[in-house]
């Protein structure tokens, strides 16, 4: 059973989601779609207030997100209405639960052009607020809705990260930190993916005076 209290985080997010008002892509998913093509659906889990999901559509990108937070969900779906955006929806769910992974990739599926069907999964700064039973619960679905050659992109505070200055301070949600090592070893070896690039490091996901350490994975489903 999972150690963390679910409403708790929802109820930090929602209030989160409120305040924060950062409206540009991170430099994660901007480098993510140098890598894929714009016929490419992609579904994001841990979607926030959709500053990575709301440009990915916004470029034209078949979009699927998902999040805890009702009220982050209600605001990017609402904004899609208001700009006339077919081609993206959000979902509120819980991406440690199976039949919600299942039902993320199945509307992709439903939603993605015929002559570009594989999806691209993407989750920025995600892993590290589930816990270990969330995160093998995650990655067990989505390796098996994933169909093989799909590409997973990961961007997660590592251990490193732990002692680093926080511009939030001391917030009273869960986060842990990624053993990155462990991490992409589990993820060939129990989740049928090769690992196909890992980097760790500082100077990449800079917000204001924070400079956290990092991990990014990119990963195939064999
Ligand atoms: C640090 S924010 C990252 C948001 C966004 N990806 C970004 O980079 O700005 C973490 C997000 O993960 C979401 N989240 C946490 N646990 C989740 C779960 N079990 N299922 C779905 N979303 C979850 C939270 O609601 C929050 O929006």
């Amino acid at each position: 059973m999972s150690l963390k209290d679910s409403s708790t985080e929802q109820d930090y997010w929602n209030d989160f989601y409120e305040k924060c008002v950062i409206d540009v892509p991170s430099q994660f998913c901007v480098s993510m779609l140098t890598d894929i093509s714009k016929r490419k659906t992609v579904v994001e889990f841990g979607s926030g207030n959709g500053r990575d999901s709301l440009y990915m559509a916004s470029i034209g990108h078949v979009l699927v997100a998902m999040d805890l937070s009702v009220e982050a969900i209600e605001k990017c779906n609402s904004s899609m209405i208001s700009q006339g955006v077919k081609h993206a929806v959000f979902l509120h769910g819980d991406m440690s639960n199976d039949v919600d992974v299942q039902k993320a990739l199945a509307v992709a599926r439903g939603n993605a052009h015929a002559d570009e069907p594989e999806l691209v999964i993407y989750s920025r700064f995600v892993m590290h607020s589930l816990d270990d039973e969330q995160e093998k619960n995650f990655l067990t679905s989505l390796s098996g809705y994933m169909k093989p050659g799909e590409k997973l992109y990961l961007e997660f505070r590592s251990t490193e990260d732990a002692v680093t200055d926080k511009y939030y301070g001391n917030t009273n949600h869960y986060r842990r930190y990624i053993d990155t090592t462990k991490f992409v070893k589990s993820l060939s070896e129990n989740c049928g993916f090769e690992v196909n690039y890992s980097v760790t490091g500082q100077g990449m996901a800079r917000y204001k005076e924070e400079d956290p350490f990092i991990s990014r994975i990119l990963a195939t489903k064999k």
